[in-house]
């Protein structure tokens, strides 16, 4: 008789294509996962195949307000990752459709074909948020819970690493500009997580290796205000720049004016996002809900950033450091 092979199991990344989706894909084609990347445009999703063997990944069309196409993406899935997130809204892209109604769909789809479901969320998400994405996101891991009381949510604080959309973005206008802003002083404190670290906490739950029903909050080995991620920033690409105090009232202002356009720099729920710590909370270390929980000792952005923030060094500076 003919062995039968069995197939490794299908897990599908709603929201695969982004910049943690990336390294999630990478993390989980090297354990031999099938993988289905969805993507509201799947040609965005094409240039993941690489980090695979030939068919291992797939990508295919799927929007989170477009309940069937969901439907299709999860069939014959194991297990269903959704790691669709926005910063800003834009026509039918609202918060609650994408982050509330679309981590419903997502749950609700798994739940039909008895896939296991692993949630990303943010620290920040809280019903009673002064932010529409902090509220939006809480909302979402509830419709989760209640449709999949076992499902795994992971809460990230600000992730790190190559392509990242955070000191990426203020290592560019550190380039271009005299000065950063420094919204409310710039005294927010973060827990900068690296992607890869982040990657490897959803993989390990991919993976069944991560206790469900529960939120784990992750976040990097310290905890750091604004200023001083921009300060060890502006270490790393070896330039100076003012540092400007933005008041509340006036970050508020011009939140509201600037988030009007396509692709803001600032909008006014950011701004109230800013107003809280984003860091991961005494209940889940005491609680042991960290990554240092799941057996992953995460990397300090000392570590990692100068593996790629040196392209933004001035001429004369352009030195890549050794071994990168
Ligand atoms: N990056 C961070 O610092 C950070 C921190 C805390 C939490 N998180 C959370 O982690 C998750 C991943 O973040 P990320 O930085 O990787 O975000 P990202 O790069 O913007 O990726 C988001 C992904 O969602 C997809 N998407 C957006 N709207 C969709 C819709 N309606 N239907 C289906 N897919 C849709 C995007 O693809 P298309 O737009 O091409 O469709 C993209 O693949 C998010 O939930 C985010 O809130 C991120």
């Amino acid at each position: 008789m003919t062995p039968v092979t069995q197939m490794p199991p299908l897990i599908t990344i709603i929201g695969g294509s982004g910049f943690v989706g990336r390294h999630v894909v990478r993390a989980l084609a090297k354990r031999g996962y099938r993988i289905r990347v969805v993507a509201r445009n799947p040609n965005t999703a094409h240039h993941l195949q690489p980090l695979g063997n030939v068919g291992q990944i797939v990508s295919v069309r799927g929007n989170l307000r477009d309940r069937a196409s969901i439907d299709r993406a999860v069939q014959g899935a194991d297990c269903v990752v959704n790691l669709v997130g926005i910063l800003h809204e834009g026509g039918r892209q609202t918060f609650h459709a994408v982050q509330a109604f679309g981590a419903r769909v997502a749950a609700e789809a798994a739940q039909a074909v008895g896939a296991r479901f692993i949630q990303i969320s943010a620290i920040g998400a809280d019903p009673d948020s002064s932010s529409s994405y902090g509220r939006t996101k809480a909302e979402g891991e509830a419709a989760v819970f209640e449709t999949l009381p076992d499902a795994t949510v992971f809460r990230p604080s600000i992730v790190f690493g190559p392509e990242d959309g955070f000191f990426n973005r203020f290592a560019a206008m550190a380039r271009l500009s005299p000065a950063l802003p420094m919204i409310g002083g710039g005294h927010t404190m973060f827990q900068p997580v690296y992607v890869a670290d982040v990657a490897e906490a959803i993989a390990r739950a991919v993976d069944g290796k991560v206790e469900g029903g529960k939120i784990y909050e992750l976040g990097g080995p310290s905890k750091r205000s604004f200023r001083d991620c921009m300060d060890y920033m502006l270490e790393v690409i070896g330039r100076k720049r003012l540092f400007v105090p933005i008041p509340w009232s006036v970050a508020e202002i011009q939140g509201s004016i600037l988030g009007s356009l396509p692709k803001p720099l600032l909008t006014r729920d950011q701004v109230e996002m800013l107003k809280t710590d984003n860091v991961v909370s005494s209940e889940a270390e005491n609680e042991g809900r960290t990554i240092q929980s799941l057996g992953i000792e995460p990397q300090a952005m000392e570590a990692i950033l100068p593996t790629y923030l040196w392209t933004y060094r001035a001429a004369g500076q352009f030195t890549r450091p050794q071994g990168m």
